[in-house]
């Protein structure tokens, strides 16, 4: 897996990223199973509950384009510290978690630490509880 090659991609994605309420720009890069890579950027809204955020922008692109396990997510900002997934987007990069999807953070200048889906997000919510009997 080439994390400095992922982070370059979401450091790219930020570049697109529609922030005029925040001025806090946000870009992804997942790279599925099979060594595809999508990327994304936050989009925000008038009606500020509507954004989107980086993370889900790229997840949603590479869900929508055919069924996949995610392997890795990297996030990168403009900011001097590491730049890590909201709650909401780390449900949902749970949601499509291959064996040991890795979070990349990454600050502006491209630095970055690497961290399993299970030290982001421990005791997950996931299908399995959910009862599907009926
Ligand atoms: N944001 C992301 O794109 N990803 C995150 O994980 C954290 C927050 C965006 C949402 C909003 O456009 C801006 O950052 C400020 O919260």
């Amino acid at each position: 897996m080439d994390y400095d090659f992922l982070v370059k991609k979401a450091i790219e994605a930020k570049e697109k990223a529609y922030a005029p309420y925040s001025g806090f720009r946000v870009g992804a890069a997942v790279q599925l199973a099979d060594g595809r890579i999508y990327t994304g950027c936050n989009v925000e809204n008038s009606s500020y509950g509507a954004t989107i955020c980086a993370e889900r922008t790229a997840i949603v692109k590479a869900i929508s384009e055919g069924e996949a396990k995610i392997s890795a997510v990297a996030v990168a900002s403009d900011s001097d510290r590491l730049t890590y997934p909201c709650g909401i987007c780390r449900q949902v990069i749970s949601e499509f978690r291959s064996g040991d999807t890795k979070i990349i953070c990454s600050d502006k200048n491209g630095n970055y630490k690497v961290y399993d889906m299970n030290d982001i997000l421990p005791h997950a919510f996931a299908r399995e509880d959910i009862n599907l009997s009926v």
